[in-house]
């Protein structure tokens, strides 16, 4: 059984994405399992090539000091010689109504036309770009948050698709959904998610943000008047939200958590300090790990050579199947 998922470098990880994604690959990833920094998904909205290579060395390094299998992890980027015909063999595949009901594409490109730039044709394709992650490898389960599920869910028509129509190439996938944390929200408006495209505001925790700052971000975290403590989501999202938070740090329910509880200060206190520890160890490794270049560049290129290993002779049978190459 592989298990394969991605994150996106449009910005530094936050709580949402270790808590809901990163902590969990690295505590039930297995040897056949695959995770990466998915760099080439950052290209789809307006960004700085500098900064992205940065942020991709980040993540990685991020991935392998949440605990993930160094032999495990690679950059999306270093695979581009099989994921482009791939994604062209997949977009013949997919139909334009598939790809325009997308939730993700409709609101990220809303927001472009908002701030007056062009959307791009890759922000409409990358879901099938995902989609090719996905299938190269031939993973069965993907573990992801519940904004990536429909995603994940184009990524299984289109094997089904393709298998049907050329013949068996394709596993068909399966979105595993955290059992906790699955939308971590802003701490500042907790109607939305943590996102790491708000990474500077006041309302997204990020896991390499410095004790101190973490501390002053949950004090100012937004709840309500209601002074109630129960874990209710739509009732009360900012304090559901903080008990969540809470919750999965100490291995709870957020129900179980609110019951040791008497005041909001109270529990933005515990979540502090929960969440200051969860991270101190983390950013400690990333910043000894990015502090030697070369072995991190000696784990990338071991990573990349391993999945490109895996995904050859499937690229090979699909394009065999397709009539082309
Ligand atoms: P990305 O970078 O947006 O998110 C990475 C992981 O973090 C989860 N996540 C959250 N979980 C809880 N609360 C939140 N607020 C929150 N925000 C993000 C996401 O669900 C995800 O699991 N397109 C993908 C990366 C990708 C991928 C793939 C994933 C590329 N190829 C193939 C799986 C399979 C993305 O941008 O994730």
């Amino acid at each position: 059984m592989t298990r394969l998922s991605g994150i996106t470098p449009s910005g530094p990880a936050h709580a949402g994405n270790y808590l809901g994604a990163i902590r969990q690959w690295a505590r039930e990833g297995g040897a056949g399992d695959l995770y990466f920094v998915s760099d080439l998904h950052a290209m789809t909205t307006p960004y700085h090539p500098q900064k992205l290579r940065a942020r991709t060395r980040e993540l990685l390094a991020v991935l392998i000091a949440a605990g993930i299998e160094p032999d495990t992890v690679f950059v999306q980027s270093d695979l581009m010689p099989q994921l482009g015909p791939l994604t062209w063999v997949l977009e013949c595949a997919c139909a334009f109504g598939e790809a325009a009901r997308m939730t993700q594409f409709k609101e990220k490109s809303a927001d472009r036309t908002h701030e007056g730039t062009p959307v791009r044709v890759g922000l409409f394709t990358y879901p099938v770009l995902m989609a090719a992650d996905i299938l190269l490898q031939g993973a069965d389960e993907i573990p992801v948050g519940d904004d990536q599920a429909q995603h994940v869910e184009l990524a299984r028509v289109l094997a089904r698709r393709f298998n049907s129509t050329y013949g068996e190439a394709f596993v068909v996938p399966r979105a595993v959904m955290p059992r906790a944390a699955a939308r971590i929200r802003d701490l500042a408006d907790p109607t939305r998610k943590m996102a790491k495209s708000s990474s500077d505001a006041a309302g997204t925790l990020l896991v390499l943000d410095d004790p101190d700052l973490l501390r002053r971000k949950i004090k100012r975290a937004v709840t309500d008047s209601l002074g109630r403590l129960e874990y209710r989501p739509v009732e009360q999202p900012g304090l559901a939200n903080l008990l969540e938070i809470l919750a999965t740090c100490q291995g709870k329910s957020p129900r179980e958590v609110a019951a040791g509880y008497s005041s909001y200060g109270e529990v933005k206190d515990a979540v502090a300090e929960a969440v200051v520890e969860e991270f101190r160890p983390l950013r400690e490794r990333t910043h000894d790990l990015l502090s030697d270049p070369a072995e991190l560049d000696r784990v990338r290129a071991q990573g990349g050579a391993r999945a490109m290993e895996r995904g050859a002779h499937r690229l090979t049978t699909v394009l065999r199947l397709s009539g082309v190459g």
